[in-house]
């Protein structure tokens, strides 16, 4: 399976901020905000990747990623020249996807908890696999329905009286057929190509399947000034409580075996003195240990 972060939009609900830099490259807490989903997939074993944003902000992201090579992975770079809705990054990345399944993660989506999504990616084979999640504010999301055996019965975008809590977060595993419904897809009245139209293609072909996303689980969208300063504070207080990271990119390559001890000691070696790579060199320490539950053997 392949991976896309979708990366463009306009940000404008965080202006003046993405005047200079688009929404995820800005900081949460401690780390440009791309780093977040990039993780997740890295985790969920995604090693190939395309990053698709606006042309302004593709060459700063090409600066803070590179081709990948030095976590292990590949990625590549898509422009998307104006904000045309998340089901275009279908389009833009056809050549990329090829004839393999495909994960899309959007920018700013930040996940923390366990293993939720470790099942979906695992036992991924054919169809799409989304996820519902219990939230506040469905109002402000696409909203999905459940019957009473669990099964998704509707999907609506952004709905004034939604018939769920579960909102559908950004994330998104597909088969080789979205590259042809994408090609279908008619631009909604808001002149998106709409995700949420993706997912109902599936769910009329009985091919959707919708995992529900425990209380054990944070997601956090950072595309306001208040959200976003909530998701710092979130990620500060986990990571200061546990003394791990959320979104350690290095530290994903290396526990999914992308790098070996080698690679991160060399990884490390080159960063400047900083916090970041502190916890870079302890996690190496710890790998070392002699039947610590984190001794990896890579
Ligand atoms: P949104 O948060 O819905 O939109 P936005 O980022 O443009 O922000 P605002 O509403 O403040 O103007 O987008 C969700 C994510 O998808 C975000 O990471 C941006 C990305 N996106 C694109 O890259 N291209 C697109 O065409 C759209 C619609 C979204």
């Amino acid at each position: 399976m392949k991976g896309i972060i979708l990366a463009g939009g306009t940000g404008s609900r965080l202006f003046p901020l993405t005047l200079v830099a688009g929404k995820q490259l800005q900081p949460v807490y401690d780390k440009p905000m791309v780093y977040y989903p990039l993780t997740t997939l890295i985790e969920n074993g995604i090693r190939q990747f395309c990053l698709i944003s606006s042309p302004q902000d593709l060459p700063r992201f090409c600066q803070l990623l590179g081709d990948g090579r030095k976590w292990g992975i590949s990625i590549e770079y898509r422009e998307q020249p104006k904000p045309g809705g998340i089901a275009q990054s279908f389009l833009i990345a056809e050549s990329f996807i090829g004839h393999d399944s495909v994960a899309l993660i959007l920018g700013d989506n930040i996940f923390y908890g366990g293993d939720g999504f470790r099942h979906a990616f695992g036992e991924f084979k054919s169809g799409a696999t989304i996820f519902g999640y219990h939230v506040n504010d469905p109002e402000r999301y696409g909203v999905v329905e459940f019957d009473s055996a669990g099964r998704a019965i509707s999907i609506e975008e952004k709905p004034k009286s939604p018939k769920s809590n579960y909102a559908v977060p950004g994330l998104y595993l597909y088969d080789n057929a979205v590259l042809a419904i994408a090609k279908n897809l008619q631009p909604s009245a808001r002149g998106e190509l709409e995700i949420t139209d993706v997912n109902l293609q599936f769910l009329q072909r009985g091919q959707l399947h919708v995992q529900q996303l425990g209380r054990g689980f944070a997601w956090l969208d950072a595309g306001t000034s208040s959200s976003l300063h909530e998701a710092s504070a979130y990620v500060q207080t986990i990571e200061k409580r546990q003394g791990i990271k959320i979104g350690c990119p290095e530290e994903a390559a290396f526990r999914s075996g992308f790098l070996t001890v080698q690679e991160l000691e060399a990884l490390t070696a080159n960063m400047p003195n900083c916090e970041y790579r502190d916890y870079l060199a302890r996690t190496l320490r710890e790998a070392r240990r002699p039947f610590s539950e984190n001794n990896f053997t890579r």
